[in-house]
């Protein structure tokens, strides 16, 4: 099998079940003219599929995210990937949990299986190529030698291009909850966590620190959509970037301790975040990382612009709007 990030074949943990990606997810937006502008400022590459817009990187034929027009900003679903040979099981496991199946929306095609988690946010699991990356992604620091310029003119600086989905944000009412359900279900590991207000969870194939984290909030929403750049100069043109085409609401740039990697996030026009990121941490298929729970203050970001106060706001929450 060839892996469609990086390049050792995909790796699994042996006898274990549990997806080994978050393969993509889906979301509606009042003015898809608007997402259109946003995503390709922010360098993706940005398709017209029907009536939807379809997220993907360049150079990587893998739609990462769909967005529909609808009245408000909205998380739809998340997608997951497991092995072809863990479907069945899975499918068993799940449904013997008492967990209810049902068919795919109208209108999406679909040979995976789908449910609700407790929080109504719905959910698929389908058999993927592993997308999430089989060994820790490069990073690029760029120095050059003596006698070599290593910046470029501002007004020969290239435009940034993530390189593919890295991980997201989502909110809960149920930090602990969420824990329990997507481990129980879907195999996912907590990473480390910040008490009841935050946790980080990975998969046991080989994955980044995180696939999927949970931030508590009164209801479910996206937060952010976090964006691999390869490198800290990248993480800091994309900001340079999305500022220079009116985009320099954010937070960063910054170091995370939880994940430890290097941030700059944009706010999009719902008031959620687009984030560039950079070496986060790795956790192979044959490492047991052990999960931490630290303060707040001590776990957020190592350096960096002190964050927003309205950072963590869930605009999709109805007492929050
Ligand atoms: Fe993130």
């Amino acid at each position: 099998m060839t892996a469609i990030i990086g390049k050792l074949a995909p790796t699994k943990r042996p006898g274990e079940l549990g997806i080994h990606s978050m393969d993509t997810f889906t979301m509606t937006v009042p003015d898809l003219t608007v997402a259109d502008n946003f995503y390709r400022a922010f360098g993706l590459d940005v398709r017209e599929e029907g009536e939807k817009l379809a997220l993907y990187t360049f150079g990587l034929d893998h739609r990462w995210m769909t967005i529909s027009e609808a009245g408000q900003k909205k998380l739809n679903h998340l997608s997951f990937g497991v092995f072809e040979e863990d479907f069945e099981p899975m499918r068993r496991r799940i449904e013997g949990q008492g967990v209810r199946l049902m068919d795919p929306p109208r209108g999406i095609d679909s040979n995976g299986f789908w449910f609700f988690d407790p929080f109504g946010v719905l959910v698929e699991v389908k058999i993927a190529e592993k997308t999430t990356p089989s060994e820790k992604t490069p990073f690029f620091l760029g120095s050059c030698p003596g006698g070599v310029a290593g910046a470029p003119q501002r007004s020969k600086a290239d435009t940034v291009r993530p390189t593919r989905l890295a991980h997201i944000l989502l909110f809960t009412p149920d930090v602990q909850g969420a824990i329990d359900f997507y481990s129980r279900t879907l195999g996912l590991r907590l990473s480390d966590r910040s008490g009841d207000g935050i946790c980080f969870m990975h998969g046991i194939h080989g994955s980044d620190h995180h696939l999927v984290a949970f931030a508590r909030s009164s209801a479910p929403g996206l937060h952010h959509c976090s964006w691999d750049m390869g490198g800290i100069n990248e993480v800091g043109k994309g900001a340079m970037q999305m500022a220079e085409k009116g985009f320099s609401r954010g937070w960063g740039m910054g170091r995370h301790v939880l994940g430890s990697n290097y941030f700059h996030y944009v706010r999009d026009p719902w008031g959620s975040y687009s984030e560039y990121s950079a070496d986060i941490d790795y956790i192979p298929a044959d490492h047991d990382w052990e999960a931490g729970d630290y303060p707040p203050e001590d776990s957020l970001y190592l350096w960096g612009p002190e964050m927003p106060k309205d950072f963590v706001h869930n605009y999709e929450a109805d007492d929050e709007r």
